[in-house]
């Protein structure tokens, strides 16, 4: 009868709605294939990126650090460690005491950079960073002292020596005027002047090179540094006689790969989506770190957002409504997606959290909204694995080995805090790489000890220089 029919109407509508979202989230499923064209497609941008006639044009930039070795545990002293451009600022006192009963004391403090001042001019930026440093040491009671500093800078830098690094170019949101293209530690030490203190800045260190040499301090076989958090980047020890855009053959130098600018050339436009595309245009860096946009906790939360918005427009979520709070840029932060995904949730607490964050949600939206994220995640941690699958075969190359055992130094918050993202990536890594043995380790503040490893080594080799 007429019941029946209407049973079967909804039914079919219901069906139909699944199918339509299978599809949709099927774009984002990636086949082994694919999978390994990505870790090849990485391989060729690494050489690129290294070689000298192509480096200019290379999307990544394979930046030579000036770090040549790993620590040997002879590191020593007290330093000052600023590290910025992850989730927080921090100024890190690190006191660092070598010989048979080695060990790093540090103490920190956490700072907000307030949002005028992280988009308003380099000045404001870097008189902020300043104060920041002057308050730490008054807090530590130790205004007077004249500690040698490195200051992680999480941002492509052009170095051409430990103590100078031109900024490229900003990512993750941060767009402070008149410091592309300038040397971020001129800039700190003019700052330093205008506070008429004084201060002896040694290196300036990207956050995957202080990760690398943290884990390393710890584990000599780290020589790969990883940081899969707001952004994502990768470091590792290459060979001088590769790097062709520096002097020497003699030994090996780490690497800032900036991976996150992978598929700026276009190699990764097969695989992105219109909701990858929708990502990019909203945000201030279009056209850049294309690869970081689908892999870093800054922009996850963004794919997902940009999805649930189309499915609520093909009414398929929160009753075809698009709430305000829907249409908010950020909302879904690297901590509430790791809730979400989190096995140990039940429905309704993700339908808790999707209120908390100002989303009415029936029972059956918080199961697609799980859905998208785990879709949008399980991607990420594959292509970060695809690309670490590279760096490992490309060392494994390097030294002719037939099995190569080596150790990542891990941090970020999308690794420490997600539910399922570090498993996948591993998994993929021996997927992809099945002749290395790849151990992860994961960095227990990384940045800030790992600058005053390498501030370390920068003191000695001035002092070596002098005599
Ligand atoms: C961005 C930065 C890079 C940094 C990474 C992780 O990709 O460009 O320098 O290492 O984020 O913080």
């Amino acid at each position: 009868g007429k019941g029946a029919a209407m049973v079967t109407a909804v039914a079919y509508r219901l069906a139909e709605q699944s199918r339509q979202i299978a599809q949709t989230l099927a774009e984002f499923q990636l086949t082994k294939a694919q999978l390994l064209e990505v870790k090849e497609r990485m391989r060729a941008e690494i050489q690129r990126g290294l070689s000298k006639e192509t480096h200019e044009l290379a999307s990544v930039k394979m930046l030579p650090t000036f770090v040549r070795r790993t620590p040997d545990g002879t590191e020593n002293g007290d330093f000052l460690a600023l590290d910025l451009g992850g989730t927080n600022f921090r100024v890190l006192l690190v006191k660092i005491r070598s010989g048979k009963r080695r060990s790093v004391e540090m103490h920190n403090k956490i700072y907000a950079i307030p949002l005028e001042v992280m988009q308003g001019t380099g000045e404001e930026l870097f008189d902020h960073i300043v104060h920041c440093i002057s308050d730490f040491l008054d807090y530590m009671g130790m205004k007077n002292a004249r500690l040698p500093l490195g200051f992680t800078f999480s941002f492509p830098c052009k170095q051409t020596s430990l103590d100078a690094g031109i900024l490229i170019k900003w990512t993750k949101g941060f767009k402070a005027t008149d410091c592309e293209g300038e040397d971020v530690v001129g800039l700190l030490r003019e700052g330093i002047k205008r506070r008429e203190f004084d201060l002896d800045v040694v290196a300036v260190v990207n956050d995957t090179v202080g990760t690398m040499m943290t884990c390393a301090y710890e584990e000599p076989t780290c020589e790969i540094g990883l940081i899969a958090g707001t952004g994502s980047n990768a470091c590792y020890m290459e060979e001088m006689r590769n790097i062709e855009t520096i002097e020497g053959n003699e030994g090996r130098m780490c690497v800032n790969m900036e991976w996150g600018a992978f598929g700026d050339n276009g190699c990764l436009d097969d695989i992105r989506t219109k909701y990858d595309e929708a990502v990019d245009e909203l945000s201030f860096n279009a056209g850049k770190q294309k690869y970081e946009k689908m892999c870093s906790g800054m922009y996850l939360g963004e794919i997902v957002r940009n999805i649930l918005i189309d499915l609520t427009k093909r009414g398929f979520l929160f009753r075809g409504q698009i709430s305000e709070t829907l249409k908010t840029r950020g909302i879904f932060e690297t901590k509430f997606l790791s809730q979400i995904e989190s096995d140990r949730l039940a429905l309704l607490q993700v339908r808790s959290i999707l209120q908390h964050l100002g989303l009415d949600s029936t029972c059956d939206d918080s199961i697609i909204v799980k859905e998208v994220c785990g879709t949008v995640s399980l991607r990420a941690a594959q292509l970060c694995g695809a690309g670490m699958a590279a760096v490992v075969e490309k060392i494994r190359e390097n030294r002719g080995l037939d099995r190569l055992e080596i150790t990542v130094g891990v941090d970020g918050t999308l690794y420490k805090l997600h539910p399922h993202f570090s498993r996948i990536m591993h998994q993929t890594v021996k997927e992809l790489a099945p002749k290395c043995d790849v151990n992860f380790l994961l960095s227990e503040d990384g940045s800030g000890k790992g600058a005053a490893l390498i501030t370390a080594v920068g003191c000695r080799l001035r002092q070596q220089e002098q005599q």
